[in-house]
């Protein structure tokens, strides 16, 4: 919980510097690049820490699975893009999901829908761009997926930096 109120107070300074926006127009597509930028700043930082974190654990990994990592990491939540998910939503999403045992997702509110579902929006999002690289989207659409992370070293690590970010 207090690892949810430091991130909540985080969000309100979040900065993305000149250094930063380069290294991500050389990690990303022109289309992935304008679907990113399309994150509020918040995210967008949240998203480099995880590829800032994610970059540190490819030691083992070849170029092109350390390319496709980072890449994940960067547009793993775009799908949060247009959802009202917020610093504010998501602390109420947070809460709601305390006594959402069966993790029912409902219709409504939107920002809810987000919460939970916004790995399946990131796909389809980056779909409707013509991204269509199995791997990228295999990640990026499981990497809330707990059932999947023993099965594939890549989401793994996405997912267990994804946590300390
Ligand atoms: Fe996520």
């Amino acid at each position: 919980m207090l690892y949810r109120v430091k991130q909540f107070f985080k969000s309100f300074n979040a900065k993305v510097s000149e250094k930063e926006i380069n290294w991500i127009r050389n990690n990303l597509t022109a289309s992935e690049q304008k679907i990113f930028f399309k994150l509020p700043t918040y995210e967008q930082r949240h998203s480099i820490d995880v590829a800032l974190t994610v970059k540190e654990r490819t030691g083992q990994l070849d170029e092109r699975q350390a390319k496709l990592l980072i890449r994940a990491a960067l547009l793993h939540d775009v799908g949060k893009i247009n959802t009202g998910l917020n610093p504010i939503t998501k602390s109420i999403s947070v809460i709601f999901d305390i006594f959402n045992k069966q993790k029912k997702v409902p219709k409504k509110p939107r920002f809810l829908q987000g919460y939970y579902l916004h790995p399946y929006f990131s796909v389809e999002i980056l779909k409707n761009e013509g991204i269509q690289d199995e791997e990228l989207l295999y990640l990026i659409g499981n990497h809330h997926n707990n059932t999947e992370i023993e099965k594939n070293y890549l989401l793994k690590v996405l997912m267990d930096s994804d946590g300390e970010n």
